[in-house]
């Protein structure tokens, strides 16, 4: 997919395929070791984690994988699901169409963990993420973790190695759509539609919903000394990891 004036939402199938093929390199660095880490040591045979958002599966596959976790892998696009199913089928990950806000097939206090990737810069609707928000609380036992990474809001239009949401020196007010250039396998790219929000609005969706304030990671890689020009992601970081507890 070459690169588009009309950002692509992401409940379709378009969306599904060029995201099945995103160049990982930057998450996986970033993002999933930590989400690891910090879920280390509380996963244990029928310990429950939730995957909310899952898209194609990456971080529900890398939780089954380096724990015993149960995870439940949700996502309001059955296209994202379909590609999950395929490419990252695990025995203990179970895939669920949901409708992005409502958890009712669990119980208060049922869940060991929930992680939530890249998720809420995807929804424009701020009533239902907040309602999302307070349904993961409620399902999460007391003291179990809720780890929500998501784009940085301070990095907007800085072009990083795979990703580069907003264009260079725009100013983003919350709730405005920002055009996202995400970097594919093959070297093209495809444009999504995320929608900016500041840190602040972040931590108010967690408080509101009743978690304590947050934890705010901001992770950059080390420079290579010896390259001539280091990437932006050794000075600004592309993402965020907001940790609380229920
Ligand atoms: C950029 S993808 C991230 C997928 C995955 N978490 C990852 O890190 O690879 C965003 C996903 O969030 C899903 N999504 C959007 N709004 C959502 C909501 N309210 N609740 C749960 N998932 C949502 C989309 O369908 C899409 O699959």
């Amino acid at each position: 997919m070459s690169v588009e004036d009309n950002p692509v939402g992401w409940d379709g199938s378009a969306a599904a395929d060029a995201y099945r093929h995103r160049d990982m390199r930057l998450a996986e660095q970033l993002i999933f070791p930590a989400v690891l880490r910090r879920l280390a040591g509380r996963a244990g045979p029928g310990r429950l984690a939730l995957d909310v958002g899952c898209g194609t599966g990456a971080v529900a596959m890398r939780l089954a994988e380096a724990g015993e976790w149960a995870v439940q892998a949700l996502d309001p696009s059955a296209d994202m699901l379909g590609v999950a199913r395929s490419d990252r089928p695990h025995p203990r990950v179970s895939y669920r169409l949901f409708d992005g806000r409502n958890l009712d097939w669990l119980g208060d206090g049922s869940v060991d963990a929930a992680v939530c990737c890249l998720v809420y810069c995807t929804d424009p609707d701020d009533g239902r993420l907040a309602g999302l928000t307070a349904e993961i609380r409620r399902v999460l036992r007391p003291g179990a973790p809720y780890l929500l990474a998501d784009l940085n809001p301070a990095a907007t239009g800085v072009a990083f190695s795979t990703v580069r949401h907003g264009e260079p020196k725009a100013v983003y007010g919350d709730g405005d759509t920002v055009p996202t250039l995400l970097r594919l396998r093959d070297g093209t790219t495809m444009t999504g539609a995320t929608y900016y929000r500041s840190l602040d609005r972040y931590r108010s969706f967690l408080t509101e919903a009743g978690f304590p304030a947050p934890t705010v990671d901001l992770p950059t890689l080390p420079a290579d000394g010896a390259a001539e020009e280091s990437p932006a992601e050794t000075r600004t970081a592309p993402y965020m990891i907001l940790t609380t507890h229920a």
